[in-house]
């Protein structure tokens, strides 16, 4: 099983881009994070250009996503919301509506701020985006909060209890993948 790791920081020592490779060394058994490094070669999007012969970096980014069974996707928070570049980037993948490699894939959102609050609204606006964009998204969160306390000089994460959430979020998407979009609807619907 593949996921497809997006982390929407373009930063070299990103926080985010860490706690996506934390993420990485939790995995269940059977499970390989792939990441996706193209993020800062996403052209602004414009209609225009979204046509049979779309720029290759968004070609690329398309074809990532079809070929992983779950994304999982790191975000820092700019003024409250989304990076941009992120925001760009999925505006991209949510083309053609009927179609887009989004669509019923299991997405979880994890996030890293240094500030009190960890991204969480940030990730609330992307799991809103997710959502809409078709992806089955997990409600779990993970919050990194005052992030720079919680790294090592060498990028590793050594807070145990975020440890533990990244595991969790990424046996969720596991589940999610393994369980097929009906039997989830049914038991939702149950509760
Ligand atoms: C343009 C900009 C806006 C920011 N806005 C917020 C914010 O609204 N909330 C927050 O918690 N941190 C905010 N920050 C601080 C980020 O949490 C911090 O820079 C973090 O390290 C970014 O993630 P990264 O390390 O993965 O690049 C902002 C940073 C920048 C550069």
């Amino acid at each position: 099983m593949k996921i497809l790791g997006i982390s929407g920081s373009l930063r070299r020592d990103s926080y985010n881009t860490s706690l996506l490779r934390a993420a990485g060394e939790l995995l269940p058994t059977g499970v390989e994070l792939e990441t996706w490094e193209g993020l800062k070669g996403v052209p602004p999007y414009d209609q225009d250009d979204d046509t049979a012969d779309a720029p290759a970096a968004v070609a690329q980014l398309r074809s990532a996503v079809a070929g992983a069974d779950a994304v999982l996707i790191a975000t820092p928070e700019y003024n409250a919301s989304i990076p941009g570049h992120l925001k760009n980037a999925l505006d991209w993948v949510s083309r053609p509506v009927a179609t887009n490699p989004l669509r019923n894939k299991p997405a979880a959102v994890i996030g890293a701020s240094t500030g009190a609050f960890g991204a969480v609204w940030a990730q609330a606006e992307l799991r809103k985006v997710l959502a809409t964009i078709g992806a089955r998204v997990l409600e779990t969160e993970v919050a990194a909060r005052h992030v720079a306390e919680h790294f090592d000089e060498n990028g590793r994460l050594l807070d145990e209890g975020l440890c533990a959430e990244l595991a969790e979020v990424v046996d969720e998407l596991a589940a999610a993948v393994r369980a097929p979009a009906e039997a989830q609807a049914a038991v939702a619907f149950a509760a």
